[in-house]
């Protein structure tokens, strides 16, 4: 068989650049725009991957975000004896966490968030669009009664026009967390939802695994994914 030859596509320095380039606020990080990342999206973005391969492959992606979100948490130094009887001068984390999903979506990432972190408190809000005032509502929220001390990371798969996400984090305020302890991290987000949500929130950091081009008519993400939830739970 002849070999082929392989196109290795961007370093993930060209993203860093591509982000510049494309005025994304600050407070935003992306994962390391790697052949392979861009490999897994090219699966869940394919129409015509299953729903078996949907859930496996965008559970790997959740599980890279998760990494990436406990990165920018707050860390003290920690001493602590190894079994060979010698120090290690380490360090471990600082304050308690907790997850908090953006329903129904947002759900999906809860098993990603429970495999990194052991016995995670997760809290649960559901926003939707008030058809009088065609603003996002808040239908529904259950939260750890001591979020307030914790830090949150703030789960929501597709950040399209900013709305549902700028709204948890008015209501998580509202519950004492402050801006800056929460995290927010989806797989996919358009420039406009940034943009939006960084101008309100500016000390909140977002975590994505990919900045699209843009948002259609109907507020879906170009190129996205197509509907989230629906290619998630729907067979
Ligand atoms: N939610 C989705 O599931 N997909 C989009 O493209 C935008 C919002």
């Amino acid at each position: 068989m002849p070999s082929q030859t392989i196109t290795v596509s961007p370093a993930p320095q060209a993203t860093l650049a591509q982000n510049t380039d494309r005025n994304i606020p600050p407070n935003v990080y992306t994962l390391p725009q790697t052949a392979q990342l861009e490999a897994l999206y090219t699966i869940i973005r394919n129409k015509e991957t299953s729903r078996g391969d949907f859930l496996f492959y965008s559970d790997r992606i959740i599980r890279l975000l998760v990494e990436e979100g406990l990165n920018h948490l707050p860390v003290v130094n920690k001493v602590v004896e190894t079994p060979t009887g010698a120090t290690y001068e380490g360090v471990g984390f600082q304050g308690k966490i907790c997850g908090v999903s953006i329903l129904r979506a947002g759900e999906a990432m809860e098993a990603g968030l429970r495999e990194v972190c052991r016995s995670v408190r997760i809290g649960k809000i559901l926003i939707q669009r008030d058809e009088e005032t065609a603003q996002p509502k808040l239908f529904y929220s259950k939260f750890p009664s001591d979020i307030a001390q914790r830090y949150v990371l703030l789960l929501d798969p597709m950040l399209a026009t900013g709305g549902s996400a700028i709204k948890a984090v008015e209501v998580l305020i509202e519950h004492g967390v402050p801006a800056e302890r929460i995290i927010f991290i989806n797989l996919i987000a358009a420039p406009e939802g940034l943009t939006n949500f960084c101008t309100k929130y500016p000390t909140t950091k977002i975590i994505t695994g990919w900045i699209d081009e843009g948002l259609n008519e109907r507020a879906y993400i170009i190129p996205g994914l197509g509907d989230f939830g629906e290619r998630r739970y729907c067979v």
